[in-house]
């Protein structure tokens, strides 16, 4: 029995999109119907091409990573690929926990043959003969449908020991997340496999040199490796004029807030913010809308005009990240708001390292006595909020730890959140 689905996707089976095209028109059970809707024509472009014509596509194509961090994927392909250790191992990161994030939900629950078969088109491309797709347990229905999009590729010929008779064996594990936003982080996931506490390590050895269980890996998100079907079936060069040309190709939008239709929306790179949040039917009265999630950063209301690129929202002083696209109006208390963010901080820290460890809790101890006295600020908590701030972003070993003071010091410093 499948857990009932939740997320909306207002632009579902439009034929003109990349990503959304066969969410929703696909029966997301049926192998046949992935392939009469184009599928599996990306893995024998692949097989014509051969691992290094894949990596010259991929990177031609100008993809980056979808996780956040905007890496190149191919130059992270090559990386891996180029190794003489082995085995190469191939990690999907599907533990999408970044609050307001829910895009590769959309995916794995509305296409998972592409799953599978994005994975399988980078796992030949980096010499990888086993896959894990590491997929966020709070998804009961995603892990439902890729386990049985899995199960039937491999009774097809699409997995195992001769995939498409091509001579080339590889196979996919599902893992599941148990609950912590930590194990998202790539080696901390890898630990998490391997069967250790979910803490990161440091980085570099990056792990395509030194991933899971010591070996060279390619670790993608779930978005960043589904672009890798239309790069290989409409072309690299195709794939490249869409977008601008840094950020090149179409971007998944998780839209949540002061908006008439929530959900998961798909635009090429360079559309503005308030084209996005006119598309999802901004209320009245917004105040501002936090881009990239917990560890992005706000944007005012009259900042709309911001290009939904890489380039664009650093520019502006925020991140794209993982294409969260929060509307607040005035409605929305920013001292409760943004206490909300430090408990999820300080609750999802590690531990490891005493800067995340020591200073969420700080964090989060000094917005709650400003959020108890309704918003209020004394100028010494705001001191203490800069120095524990500036402590963590230097001294945190990974991006947790790293950003945990990034909205708080976007709401101060750009919303005047208690002034
Ligand atoms: P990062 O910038 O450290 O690394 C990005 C990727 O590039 C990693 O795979 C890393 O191994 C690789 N890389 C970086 N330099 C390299 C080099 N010299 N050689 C080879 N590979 C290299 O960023 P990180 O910590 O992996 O990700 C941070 C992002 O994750 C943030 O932007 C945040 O928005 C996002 N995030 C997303 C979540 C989600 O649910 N999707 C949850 C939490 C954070
Ligand atoms: Fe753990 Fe925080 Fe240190 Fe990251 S920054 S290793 S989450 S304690």
């Amino acid at each position: 029995e499948e857990p009932p689905a939740v997320l909306a996707v207002p632009q579902a089976g439009d034929p003109s999109l990349l990503l959304l095209g066969r969410v929703g028109a696909v029966d997301p059970a049926s192998l046949d119907d992935y392939r009469a809707h184009g599928g599996y024509g990306a893995l024998r472009r692949a097989f014509e091409l051969g691992p290094a014509g894949v990596i010259r596509e991929v990177t031609d194509s100008g993809l980056v990573g979808r996780g956040g961090a905007a890496f190149p994927t191919g130059r992270k392909w090559q990386a891996t690929a180029s190794q003489p250790d082995h085995p190469h191992y191939l990690v999907c990161n599907a533990d999408e926990s970044e609050p307001g994030t829910f895009k590769d939900r959309v995916i794995m629950e509305g296409d998972p043959y592409a799953l599978v078969e994005a994975m399988t088109i980078a796992a030949y491309a980096v010499g990888a003969h086993r896959g894990y797709l590491y997929l966020r347990g709070e998804y009961p229905r995603a892990i439902h449908r890729m386990e049985h999009a899995i199960g039937q590729a491999r009774a097809r010929g699409l997995l195992g020991e001769d995939v498409l008779g091509q001579g080339f064996a590889f196979d996919i594990e599902i893992r599941r997340g148990a609950g912590a936003y930590i194990c998202g982080e790539e080696t901390a996931l890898f630990n998490s496999i391997e069967g250790y506490r979910g803490e990161p390590r440091s980085k570099p050895p990056f792990p395509v040199e030194k991933g899971l269980f010591g070996r060279p890996t390619a670790e993608n998100n779930v978005e960043t490796l589904v672009n890798v079907v239309p790069v290989l079936t409409m072309g690299a060069e195709a794939y490249a004029a869409i977008g601008t040309p840094k950020s090149t190709g179409p971007k998944l939008y998780c839209v949540s807030g002061s908006v008439d239709r929530p959900g998961v929306y798909e635009l090429p790179f360079g559309a503005t913010l308030g084209e996005l949040l006119t598309l999802a039917g901004v209320r009245d009265g917004l105040r501002a809308v936090l881009l990239g999630g917990a560890a992005g950063g706000f944007v005012r209301a009259d900042e709309l005009d911001v290009p939904l690129t890489f380039e664009g929202t650093r520019e502006a002083g925020t991140t794209l990240g993982s294409g969260v696209v929060m509307a607040f109006d005035g409605t929305v208390p920013l001292p409760r708001l943004l206490l909300r963010i430090a408990e999820f901080f300080r609750d999802e820290s590690c531990g490891q390292c005493v800067p995340c460890r020591v200073g969420t809790v700080r964090q989060q101890e000094a917005l709650h006595r400003i959020a108890d006295r309704t918003g209020a600020a004394a100028a010494a908590d705001i001191a203490l909020l800069r120095e524990v701030g500036r402590a963590m972003r230097d001294a945190s070993i990974c991006g947790l730890g790293q950003t945990a003071w990034n909205a708080v010091e976007s709401a101060i410093d750009r919303l005047g959140a208690y002034e």
